[in-house]
């Protein structure tokens, strides 16, 4: 048990996203937003826990998250949850359940829950921002999801983000080179690394995922998923990278790229951001999944969609030293500095915010200097100041706070017309 006099922390492995650092991710989210609206898409919100079998039959009981990331607990009740790992089972579930037009597309912003090793860009607690399309399995539709998230990319501003590409074949194309892969790594088991050389049989395609120099040295001479495709498989798969040339979205084939979700099907497609450190530097991932809607008990239903990690996002920003997203104002118009002793203060910002402009005040009764202080740290641009002097003469002091020039920064308005007053300035 903690004592009293310690602060409790964040979880390990959660952080706390607060202003004016938070205004970053309004930024980034409302823009996911506008993007996924403009596609088609509308906003799907599920329940953060599911029950446990939503993931193991969704992800994959073997898969490395439902095997040791999984947060499963039994609620008071004896049901087993999980708190979701990432958001496709959950929206997928939902599917399932209502049953909605198609094709139907939803689009999410969510926390997701893994219990990894935390480092820079990995979390116990993280965010993604991701789409999801249910009801077909036309190419144009991979075309259109990868597209969303380039585009998305590019609006944001970042530079380095290279997209990989991969198709895994349906259930018996690809089910015909795993036993190819399978025969290949049990001729070179001794070489795997520690992990692999014990279970690769579990799951042969988990061990192109590996990022150990062991592991792709043996499977870099194997045999490759995309030269084992069936011919509608390959159809398809050429269809998508045809789509993707034609809007001039470069994407490297990846034939290794098999990600870690046993629901992919067909194309599997991964976004990279160079100015990021090796391990942590995928900022968005997806596919498609065309037997996962079956799996969950609904009809047959192609699907595909993909998710970004937004600590991952502001982190390649950063990296390429962009400036803090700013599409959307997040800072104060004014700070009203009241010395009255008065209500004024409270009146004002009132009438101030009823008109639409972002405004605050100082509380408890400070000195002048002391609410001065408080609205330079605001970071609003214009300070009024109403003291005894402006009272009596019906009189506001507007002061702007970015200016150095301090007869030019000063000057007075009316109390009656000081929203125009304020308006006005704000479009200078
Ligand atoms: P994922 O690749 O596991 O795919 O995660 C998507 C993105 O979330 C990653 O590319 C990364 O940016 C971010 N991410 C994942 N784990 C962490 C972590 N521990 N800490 C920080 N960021 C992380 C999925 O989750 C699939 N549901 C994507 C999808 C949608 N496939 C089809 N539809």
């Amino acid at each position: 048990m903690s004592d009293i006099s310690t602060p409790f922390q964040a979880p390990i492995g959660t952080h706390d996203v607060l202003g004016p650092r938070s205004g970053q991710w309004e930024n980034l989210i409302a823009t996911f937003a506008q993007f996924a609206y403009r596609y088609g898409f509308s906003l799907a919100i599920t329940p953060m826990f599911e029950d446990v079998g939503v993931f193991n039959r969704g992800i994959g009981e073997n898969s490395e998250v439902a095997k040791k990331e999984m947060y499963v607990f039994a609620d008071r009740g004896e049901r087993v949850y999980a708190l979701r790992p990432e958001g496709t089972a959950s929206v997928v579930r939902a599917f399932v359940q209502h049953q909605p037009t198609t094709p139907w597309k939803a689009w999410y912003v969510t926390p997701a829950f893994r219990y990894e090793r935390p480092q820079a860009g990995r979390y116990r607690q993280h965010h993604q921002l991701g789409v999801e399309v249910l009801g077909t399995d036309d190419p144009a539709l991979d075309v259109e999801v990868i597209a969303l998230a380039w585009r998305f990319y590019e609006a944001i501003g970042l530079r380095s983000v290279r997209l990989l590409i991969n198709s895994m074949g349906h259930d018996e194309c690809r089910g015909a080179y795993v036993e190819l892969l399978r025969s290949h790594l049990e001729l070179h088991a001794s070489s795997l690394c520690d992990e692999h050389r014990k279970v690769w049989d579990e799951n042969p395609l988990r061990v192109l995922d590996c990022k150990k120099d062991a592991c792709i040295d043996v499977t870099f001479n194997g045999p490759m998923l995309p030269d084992h495709l069936c011919d509608d498989c390959r159809e398809h798969f050429d269809a998508v990278t045809r789509g993707l040339r034609s809007l001039g979205i470069v994407a490297e084939l990846h034939p290794r790229l098999v990600r870690g979700f046993d629901y992919y099907t067909r194309t599997t497609f991964e976004f990279v951001a160079d100015a990021l450190d090796g391990a942590q530097n995928a900022i968005g991932g997806g596919g498609r999944y065309d037997k996962l809607a079956e799996q969950l008990g609904g009809k047959a239903a192609g699907g595909i969609g993909f998710g970004s990690g937004i600590e991952r996002l502001l982190l390649t920003r950063a990296a390429e030293n962009e400036d803090p997203l700013n599409f959307i104002n997040r800072t104060l118009d004014a700070f009203v500095v009241d010395t009255t002793g008065e209500d004024v203060a409270t009146v004002l910002v009132d009438e101030l915010r009823s008109a639409g402009i972002a405004c605050d005040r100082a509380y408890d009764g400070r000195s002048m200097k002391s609410q001065m202080k408080v609205a330079d740290k605001s970071g609003a641009r214009f300070a009024l100041l109403v003291g005894p002097q402006e009272l009596g003469a019906g009189e506001v002091t507007i002061r702007d706070l970015r200016s150095d020039n301090f007869e030019q920064a000063q000057q007075k308005a009316a109390r009656n017309d000081i929203v125009t007053a304020i308006a006005n300035l704000l479009t200078k």
